[in-house]
């Protein structure tokens, strides 16, 4: 059985699937405290840049190999390699994605369960009246206390294997097909509670007045690096997901709707968080925890916050589920298409293999001595597992697919088969190709020579 059988009942389907696995902590936890630390406008709009001119082309490269494949990721890129008459080898682009993919899932499991254990302390008032200090510690306790991490991580990592056991038309459509709008709607009412709420003034002209005093090279390059983060490139996925998609879609079109979406969640999160930070003269630029700690003050603080934080946490918690979701799906699909496993079968192996992964990541912020490592791992000085994990992921995998998939594309696939399956011979096309055959590579070389300390 090839994936092919299993198809999206619609593009718009596709489309909301696709978004719910781009969507996710990446745009509502990283991009507003990452934005924070490089200064705001200014980096937004290298950030903007990165994903038009770097993230939007490799994504319909994906998404056009998946298709055109109609595997799962590894055996799509060797079955366009076979077509072309070039070197299988070409297939350890798609590989890369599922090992990477699978990587980030483990750790991004742990911090979906931060989500999920942060909807009862919102929904039971528990910041309500509460200093900084004491949030701060609330936030201390529990990111470090083994069990807690352990409960909310497997909860997490459950429910994801029995959405993704009942397939595509059963599971993964049914859930997906009401969690994206309602995490749209959500965000859209939380922007506009902040807006009036909030310091929209101070809001605004941080976001929107650049400020490029502040952007230094090191800042270019964590934008283009999360360009493929959020766009959940280069991590099997949208291989994956392409694979469903009907023969007569236009992917150049999708592909944009699938970036535009992810962009203006992350804008949209960006536009709740900033206002409160502001109100309440928090740091914007205080780091990963800005949205676990920062937040947290405002709800306390503000009228109706045990119902405004609630409804944060229950869609950064939706936010994550349909990336979870997508992760699981295409190390899924390649065990059943190549393996003979049963849809179960494959979550039952998958999830448990997901959950001893998890456990390096628990362990890391649990504390435990013997996760704690000090050396510097390609340029990087790392503390502990997750850290590790963290950059053999953001710093190597993700870098490294994407480059693979650009140099596959731009330079080894034959022009016409992507004309072909593109349908398009046009100045989009010609567009398209400069990006996928110079942009992309140089720019993605330049990140990872960064990343890896090399310059
Ligand atoms: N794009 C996701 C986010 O912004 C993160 C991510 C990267 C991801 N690679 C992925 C999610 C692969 C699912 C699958 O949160």
């Amino acid at each position: 059985m090839t994936i092919a059988s299993q198809q999206w009942s619609s593009r718009f389907m596709f489309i909301i699937a696709a978004t719910g696995a781009a969507v996710g902590l990446g745009n509502i936890w990283k991009f507003p405290y990452i934005m924070g630390q490089h200064g705001g406008g200014a980096f937004m709009l290298v950030y903007l840049a990165c994903i038009f001119a770097i993230g939007i082309p490799v994504l319909i490269a994906e998404v056009m190999i998946g298709r055109r494949g109609r595997q799962s990721p590894g055996l799509s890129v060797k079955a366009l390699a076979v077509e072309a008459n070039v070197n299988p080898i070409w297939q350890i682009a798609g590989w890369m994605g599922l090992v990477g993919g699978f990587l980030i899932l483990s750790f991004y499991s742990v911090i979906a369960g931060w989500a999920f254990a942060y909807v009862p302390k919102a929904v039971t008032g528990s910041f309500s009246g509460l200093s900084a200090q004491q949030i701060g510690q609330i936030f201390g306790d529990f990111s470090s206390d083994f069990n807690g991490l352990l409960l909310w991580s497997t909860v997490v990592i459950v429910l994801t294997c029995l959405v993704v056991a009942k397939g595509v038309k059963n599971g993964l459509e049914r859930v997906i097909r009401w969690m994206m709008p309602a995490l749209y709607l959500l965000l859209v009412a939380l922007a506009a509670y902040a807006a009036v709420n909030g310091d929209f003034a101070k809001a605004a002209s941080f976001m929107f007045a650049p400020d490029f005093s502040k952007l230094t090279m090191g800042s270019v390059l964590v934008a283009l690096g999360h360009a493929f983060f959020t766009l959940s490139l280069a991590s099997g996925v949208m291989m994956t997901y392409g694979a469903y998609l009907p023969a007569k879609v236009s992917i150049f079109r999708t592909s944009i709707w699938i970036a535009l979406a992810d962009t203006s969640v992350a804008l949209l999160a960006a536009m709740v968080i900033y206002p409160l930070v502001f109100a309440y003269q928090l740091d914007a630029g205080q780091g990963p925890g800005l949205i676990f700690v920062t937040l947290p003050i405002a709800f306390g603080q503000m009228p109706a916050g045990a119902l405004v934080g609630s409804l944060f946490f229950i869609m950064l918690v939706f936010a994550a589920f349909t990336s979870t979701i997508a992760m699981i799906e295409s190390v899924v699909a390649w065990l059943v298409q190549s393996k003979g496993f049963s849809r179960a079968g494959a979550c039952l192996l998958s999830g448990s293999v997901l959950w001893l992964l998890s456990l390096l990541t628990v362990c890391s912020f649990a504390g435990f001595e013997a996760t704690k490592v000090s050396f510097n791992f390609v340029g990087k000085q790392v503390s502990n597992w997750f850290d590790i994990i963290d950059h053999l992921t953001s710093g190597l995998l993700l870098p490294l697919g994407g480059l693979a998939v650009a140099i596959f594309v731009g330079w080894q696939l034959p022009k016409n088969i992507s004309q072909d399956e593109l349908a398009s011979r046009g100045w989009a096309f010609a567009l398209w190709y400069v990006a996928i055959r110079w942009l992309t590579p140089v720019a993605v070389t330049l990140v990872f020579l960064n990343l890896t300390g090399v310059m």
